[in-house]
Parts: structure tokens; sequence; C-alpha cells
């Protein structure tokens, strides 16, 4: 069973080293460089987590000895083709030692249901082209493609993949 609950303030810098940890593990293979570095630590600073926090809905999934994963997500947001319009996922992060355990599986859930009873029409998100992992869990969940993105770092394009997933409340 996952316990599930809304982020507090005080959970800023364990979200913002678990954010760091997990997008390393997930988008870097060999050397980090200091472009990389500095992407992580401004992007995921606990400012930058404390700010998400108080502004968007953060969910985190609790296992009493500490945080395994957390959603980001924000209502009445517009993706980058379409026409699409809902919550987007902004960030779906579980622990790299923790994955595959059915936490991302619960997270997500509560997002479609929270998102449901808001009345959202839809879920929607990026995810790198070549993140397969990510792309059979939100295949698994019932997302389809519907266009493509680009993630830019440093000046280099990441091709994206913008996923969607009707909500019940879809016309
Ligand atoms: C992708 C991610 C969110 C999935 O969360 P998770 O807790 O590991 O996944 P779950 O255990 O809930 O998986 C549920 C189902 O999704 C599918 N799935 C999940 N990971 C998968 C993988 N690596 N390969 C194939 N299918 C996968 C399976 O159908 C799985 O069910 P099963 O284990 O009974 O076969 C998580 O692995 C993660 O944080 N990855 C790194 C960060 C990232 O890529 N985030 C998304 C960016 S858009």
């Amino acid at each position: 069973m996952v316990a599930l609950r809304p982020a507090q303030a005080k959970d800023a810098p364990v979200l913002a080293a678990l954010s760091i940890e997990t997008w390393l593990n997930t988008y870097t293979r060999a050397g980090l460089g200091p472009k990389r570095a500095a992407y992580v630590l401004n992007e995921f600073s606990p400012r930058a987590l404390m700010q998400a926090i108080e502004d968007e809905q953060v969910t985190v999934s609790d296992h009493n000895r500490g945080i395994t994963g957390y959603t980001r997500a924000r209502e009445g947001q517009i993706a980058p083709v379409g026409p699409c319009h809902g919550t987007e996922l902004v960030t779906l992060y579980i622990r790299p030692a923790m994955q595959r355990q059915g936490i991302g599986h619960a997270l997500l859930s509560n997002l479609v249901a929270q998102a449901t009873r808001r009345g959202s029409p839809a879920l929607w998100l990026t995810v790198n082209c070549r993140n397969h992992n990510a792309r059979a869990f939100y295949k698994a969940h019932g997302f389809d493609p519907i266009g493509q993105t680009d993630f830019v770092l440093d000046g280099k394009a990441y091709p994206n993949f913008v996923l969607r997933r009707d909500l019940p409340g879809a016309g």
C-alpha cells in the first residue's frame, strides 16, 4: 500500500534532492559535465520546489522513512500541440531504487482521480522520445501520442512526445 499526501513546505529540500537524483539517473549515462550539473541545481533547487508546492498540485508518496516519489501538476494548461487543453503532468519522479514497485501507478491514479473530480477534460505531458521506460509506463496507463515538441537544454533540442489521456469529463 502506497501512502500519498499533499506536499508541504518542509518537503522542498527532499523533493529537490530526489529530483536531481532521478533526473541524473534517467538522462545521463557517462560523465557529468558542468552544464547539466548547473541545469539540475537550478531547475531543482529547494527554492524552485518550494514555489511549485505553493503554486501547483504536488503530491508525494511517503513511506514513513521518507519520500519515494512525487507528482507535480497544473490545471488548465494548453499543450504545445493539439488542440489539447487540460491538466499538465509537469513531473512524475520515483527514486531509482524504488521504481517498478507500483508507486508511479499509485501517484498517477491519484492525479487522474483528482483531475477528473475537478472536471478537467484531459491529462497531458511531454516525455523524451528516448525515455522508453516512461513511454511504456504511460502507454500502460492509456496515454496516446498527439505530436512532438522539443526540450531545449544548452542550445540542443531533445525531441519529446506530447502524450494525452482523455478524462471522463472530455466532451
Ligand atoms: C516512469 C516512472 C514514473 C514509472 O513509475 P514506477 O513506479 O517505476 O512504475 P510502476 O511500478 O507503477 O509501473 C506500473 C506499470 O507501468 C509499466 N511500466 C513501468 N515501468 C516500466 C518499464 N521500465 N518498462 C516497461 N513497462 C513499465 C508496467 O506496465 C508496470 O506494471 P507492471 O510492473 O505490473 O508490469 C518511474 O520509473 C520514474 O520515475 N522514472 C524516471 C523518471 C521519469 O522518466 N519520469 C517520467 C518523465 S515524463
